[in-house]
């Protein structure tokens, strides 16, 4: 009787916590005078930040995870894809990266991020379904299935259609890419992975729907769905763009989304603090989506630091929520 009792107490704890936690933080490098490892480490577990998203398997931020209870997402970087066409490669990853840190909590391996067979990744379209194959099987051989899941990092540019949500599409070049990766993920009950930028969409055109602090339904969709902000919009676009090729039951994981403090005429410090505070409450609470309702929607921000070493637009410089010396850009964010 009594172990029964401890056992619901557990379950209800879990159950408490897993919502909780629905909130995590990527960790890119590309950044000057970032604090070490295990700084960033302790950073995190001061904000009470349990999840953490990287992007490679680097050792020392792997190192200063041990016997920590941060949950991680950890990439394959998308130059090691052809590499990982060779199952012998992926289960050394797996046993090099994965296995060789058993106290890490890793939970999900990211295959590749925003591989496009219409932008710059579109060399690495023929090697990310082999390649997440092959680290499935790996993972399964070490006896880690049940803890790991392995997907993708897709992201918006894949649709050609997105709004209303519910005529959501992927590009037709697209489909002979993506549509076997869906039926991998359905059939093995994995999720997707999809980076989900409101800031990308055309903000301009309606902040408040972008900043979730609309009043009003900005679109009512099909059988009445009411769409206050955009971010619901966007992914459920992803969702309708699944569904049509099979996958309507392959949850998505938001595995970046993001505001930036300069760089552009709505990228400003007060818009980005309105985003990231508005965002959080808003997967953390359970309403879900319009087309998804009832549920907390697990989803990575974008990201701790400003990554002031990456080439490209001016934005993408300016997404960090913490500032090298580790206060916060955007005051105190709540994260349980
Ligand atoms: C972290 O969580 C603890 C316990 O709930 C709380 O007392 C503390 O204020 C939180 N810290 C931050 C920075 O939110």
């Amino acid at each position: 009787m009594a172990s029964k009792l401890l056992l619901l107490g557990l379950l209800i704890n879990l159950l408490i916590v897993k919502d909780a936690q629905s909130v995590g933080v990527c960790y890119g490098r590309n950044g000057y005078g970032l604090p070490s490892e295990r700084d960033v480490v302790r950073l995190y577990q001061r904000n009470n930040i349990t999840r953490m998203r990287i992007y490679d398997p680097h050792h020392p931020t792997l190192e200063a995870l041990r016997g920590t209870n941060i949950e991680l997402m950890i990439g394959v970087p998308n130059d090691r894809l052809q590499s990982l066409n060779d199952q012998n490669a992926a289960n050394i990853w797996v046993r090099d990266n994965i296995q060789r840190y058993p106290n890490v909590r890793f939970r999900y391996i990211a295959v590749g991020n925003n591989v496009d067979p219409n932008n710059g990744n579109s060399r690495y379209v023929p090697f990310v379904l082999r390649a997440m194959q092959n680290v499935h099987n790996a993972v399964r051989a070490a006896g880690l299935g049940n803890q790991i899941k392995v997907s993708t990092a897709t992201y918006t540019g894949l649709l050609g259609s997105s709004f209303p949500p519910s005529i959501g599409a992927f590009r037709d070049n697209v489909r002979g890419f993506i549509e076997p990766i869906i039926r991998f993920l359905s059939q093995n009950n994995l999720p997707m992975f999809a980076n989900i930028y409101p800031y990308y969409a055309n903000p301009n055109s309606n902040l408040p729907f972008a900043l979730f602090t609309a009043t009003q339904p900005v679109v009512i969709d099909n059988g009445g769905r009411q769409y206050f902000n955009l971010f619901d919009a966007m992914l459920d676009a992803h969702y309708a763009a699944q569904a049509r090729l099979g996958g309507g039951n392959v949850e998505i994981i938001v595995s970046e989304s993001g505001w930036p403090s300069s760089g552009g005429p709505v990228a400003t410090i007060g818009n980005a603090g309105t985003y990231y505070r508005n965002l959080i409450a808003h997967v953390r609470g359970t309403r879900g989506t319009p087309l998804k309702p009832g549920r907390s929607i697990e989803t990575y921000l974008f990201e701790m630091f400003d990554e002031n070493r990456k080439p490209g637009i001016e934005v993408e410089r300016h997404f960090g929520i913490f500032t090298p010396n580790q206060q916060p850009k955007y005051g105190q964010l709540s994260f349980n």
